[in-house]
């Protein structure tokens, strides 16, 4: 199954494997893409995956997150996307963009700002986001936010990429939205189940008027938010785990109604969560990042605080709680959606191994399987499935390091235990980095 082709609205894949988004600090310091960026994404083109879905682009122009990650919020970044986007399709593997607004989840800036704390409404979350307390966005700043992500469809379209994805999930602003203890609006943005959604319709609604029926377009789900207190503090204290399979099956239903063409199934809310990137939690990776940001906020300061006043063997212990590696985590939550939404699915989540995803597709419980740290590991992953391997060699073991690297270093693989020396650790992370000439 896995080498045969797949076609979504018109794009044909040449084999269900796709590289899903992976993030990094490969654009400029203004946002416009570089040639680190493109040979980074053609490296996984050239190791065989059908696709690629790119990092979330932003919509918005002033929340980044973080700075050097390649933004699609003004017409000016377009023209050096299209240019590496057709090199990258040169190869013969599909390239979607994906585009998101993280709200208050934007991680990074260069100084605190007002437009980092929007959010539905008003709270605080101590993990995700720098700024301290979120602050409501207005009607007129809600419909801003449908426009500036329709305004970016135009743009993934003009870029000439294959297709769109969404981003609906990973805590960012149409997450925050959905989300029953993020969103305490009693507007017509929030209240039960179906105004919450309102804000994902109407940004779908807006998109497809935009693109047309003809162009590929799928929305990035969590299946299950599984954020709980602490980490999120409202008054009065609620406990909750956000949206369940039922919500968000009810969410995919509408989507396939509003003409949706795929749903990526993840779960978690945030970045990085144990149900978005299974396995241990990267305690000395958060503490490089939370350092590098504490001076934005109150928030932000107390954070880095925390992780150096508590002593290290106990921090990475307490950190640990809940995390750990399972392979295609969500996989079990992607049938459901094949099963009662009857979308096209791509399940993401712990993926590695050619039998487990052979079967994943084989049983049909998925349509197409996604991976991020396998193919950063080997980026020809699947041309060793082709040759018949199982999994490679020296496989990623989903450490976790690359992604608490996305915000502060160059993406490459951190994980020591794979490299015979620091050097040549680094010498592998340079090669990821390479610029034309
Ligand atoms: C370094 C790194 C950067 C990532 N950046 C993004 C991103 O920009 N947008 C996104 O939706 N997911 C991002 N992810 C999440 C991956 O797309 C994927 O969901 C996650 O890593 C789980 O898949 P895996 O187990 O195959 O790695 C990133 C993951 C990693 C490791």
């Amino acid at each position: 199954m896995i080498f045969e082709p797949f076609t979504l609205n018109g794009v044909t894949f040449a084999n269900r494997i796709l590289r899903s988004s992976v993030g990094g600090r490969s654009a400029q310091y203004d946002g416009t893409v570089t040639t680190i960026w493109k040979n980074f994404e053609k490296r996984f083109a050239e190791g065989g995956v059908g696709g690629i879905i790119s990092t979330t682009l932003n919509v918005n122009k002033y929340r980044k997150a973080p700075l050097e990650y390649p933004p699609i919020s003004e017409d000016r970044y377009v023209a050096p996307l299209k240019r590496f986007i057709a090199e990258i399709r040169a190869t013969g593997c599909r390239y979607l963009v994906q585009i998101g607004d993280p709200g208050y989840a934007t991680q990074a800036g260069l100084f605190p700002e007002q437009e980092d704390t929007h959010s539905a409404s008003r709270g605080l979350d101590l993990i995700y986001g720098y700024g301290g307390l979120h602050t409501p966005l207005s009607e007129p700043q809600i419909l801003h936010v449908i426009k500036d992500f329709g305004d970016a469809a135009v743009r993934v379209r003009e870029a000439g990429a294959d297709g769109l994805e969404l981003t609906a999930s990973k805590g960012y602003i149409i997450h925050q939205f959905l989300n029953p203890a993020i969103n305490r609006r009693r507007d017509a943005w929030g209240g039960d189940a179906e105004r919450r959604f309102r804000l994902l319709g109407e940004v779908v609604k807006e998109i497809r008027a935009r693109v047309g029926a003809d162009f590929l377009f799928g929305v990035r789900l969590a299946a299950e938010d599984c954020n709980h207190l602490p980490l999120n503090l409202r008054w009065p204290p609620t406990f909750f785990r956000g949206n369940g399979l039922r919500e968000t099956l009810d969410q995919g239903r509408r989507l396939k109604a509003l003409g949706v063409d795929f749903l990526h199934i993840d779960s978690g809310f945030g970045f990085i969560h144990p149900r978005v990137t299974p396995g241990p939690f990267p305690y000395d990776e958060a503490r490089i990042f939370f350092d590098q940001v504490r001076h934005l906020s109150w928030k932000a300061a107390l954070r880095a605080s925390v992780f150096h006043l508590v002593p290290r063997f106990l921090g990475r212990w307490l950190f640990n709680l809940g995390w750990r590696y399972r392979e295609g985590i969500n996989l079990g939550h992607a049938h459901r959606f094949k099963q009662e939404v009857g979308l096209p699915v791509i399940a993401n989540g712990g993926f590695q191994r050619q039998s487990s995803i052979e079967a994943a597709l084989g049983d049909g419980r998925c349509d197409m399987v996604s991976m991020a740290r396998a193919l950063i590991a080997n980026p020809d992953l699947v041309q060793q499935f082709k040759a018949g391997r199982e999994q490679p060699d020296n496989p990623c073991t989903h450490c976790n390091r690359c992604a608490g690297r996305t915000a502060t270093s160059p993406l490459g693989c951190y994980d020591l235990s794979r490299f015979p020396s620091v050097e040549a650790m680094q010498d592998q992370i340079l090669a990821w980095n390479r610029s034309d000439p």
